[in-house]
């Protein structure tokens, strides 16, 4: 099989995530009947897990997911490993991947894991940079499709059309957002403080009708299928932490925001969430949030990714 990395959304295409979404669904119906899966049990299939930043969705997610699919797991950090004394990058992905049959890693610059991938034997996936985190969009499209799927059962029929409101940072996850609307059609409607933009060119965008910026989140939230946000401050911003609180101030998703979207939007938040300050308690712990099964689906979601990364399309 081709060597395929998921260092961003859009190094897959569209047939590929039909693909996904419909074997995440099918992986998750045995994981929910307590029914074995285990493509990675023979041969045995290992995972290298490298966290430069903080994590527990990421880790508990991967770690669980590739014991379910009968494979194992190394878990490296920067302080426990040569990453934090200054081994190059090409260097340590020449030798992890002599040894595991796949790698994820949580770094800072994009540039970093685009390093270790091109000196890699074994697909490498992004598990959250300062650009993207693809592994989040895939399972909160995931999520999205399970909840308001099409009649037809195609997971792109229920995708087409959406409107995702993006309220906050344009952060990595706005980033990812982007590459998501314009490869499956829907529109992502973000607004950013001034100075927190998304940046169509980071995020490779060349259809400009895929979002559409307001200055007042509330007009974001109009009419959305979907209202999403994240932390104000990013791991690896942290310097900036009281000029952001300042900034981003009104971009507090309440029941006011809700309210306009549609009457059956639903809410998302990748978490670590902080209430009172992105989102209000009463929208994250309310009728129309479903983080915690956003939070589930990380794991089957990347278990349909890493089969499909090492073994290809199954079933
Ligand atoms: N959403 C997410 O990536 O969470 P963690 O930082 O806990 O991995
Ligand atoms: N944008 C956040 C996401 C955390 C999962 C960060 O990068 O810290």
């Amino acid at each position: 099989m081709k060597l395929k990395h998921y260092l961003q959304f859009n190094d897959l295409n569209a047939d590929e995530y039909a693909y996904l979404l419909t074997r995440a669904a099918f992986i998750k119906a045995k994981f929910k009947a307590f029914e074995k899966h285990q493509p990675f049990a023979d041969p045995d299939r290992t995972l290298a897990l490298i966290f430069e930043k903080a994590s527990t969705r990421t880790r508990v997610s991967f770690e669980a997911g590739m014991y379910q699919l009968g494979g194992s797991v190394v878990h490296l950090t920067t302080g426990d490993s040569q990453l934090g004394r200054a081994e190059p990058i090409e260097d340590s992905a020449k030798v992890i991947s002599r040894m595991v049959d796949m790698v994820m890693i949580r770094t800072y610059e994009q540039s970093k894991i685009e390093a270790f991938a091109a000196h890699s034997r074994v697909p490498v996936i992004n598990g959250l940079t300062n650009e993207f985190h693809p592994c989040q969009i895939l399972a909160d499209l995931f999520t999205l499709v399970e909840h308001r799927p099409a009649a037809s059962g195609n997971p792109l029929d229920a995708l087409k059309g959406k409107v995702v409101a993006w309220v906050g940072d344009g952060n990595n996850m706005a980033n990812t957002w982007l590459q998501a609307a314009e490869l499956l059609g829907f529109t992502v409607h973000v607004s950013t403080p001034s100075g927190y933009e998304v940046d169509p060119r980071l995020a490779g965008i060349s259809n400009a009708g895929c979002y559409k910026v307001f200055k007042d989140p509330k007009e974001a939230c109009k009419g959305a299928d979907l209202v999403t946000t994240d932390v104000w401050t990013s791991m690896g911003f942290e310097a900036e932490n009281e000029v952001r609180r300042a900034a981003f101030s009104q971009w507090c998703v309440d029941e006011a925001m809700m309210a306009v979207a549609k009457p059956d939007a639903i809410f998302m938040h990748c978490l670590p969430a902080h209430r009172g300050e992105e989102v209000s308690a009463e929208v994250i712990d309310g009728p129309q949030s479903v983080v915690w099964d956003e939070a589930e689906n990380r794991m089957h979601a990347q278990k349909a990714l890493m089969e499909y990364l090492l073994l290809g399309q199954l079933g």
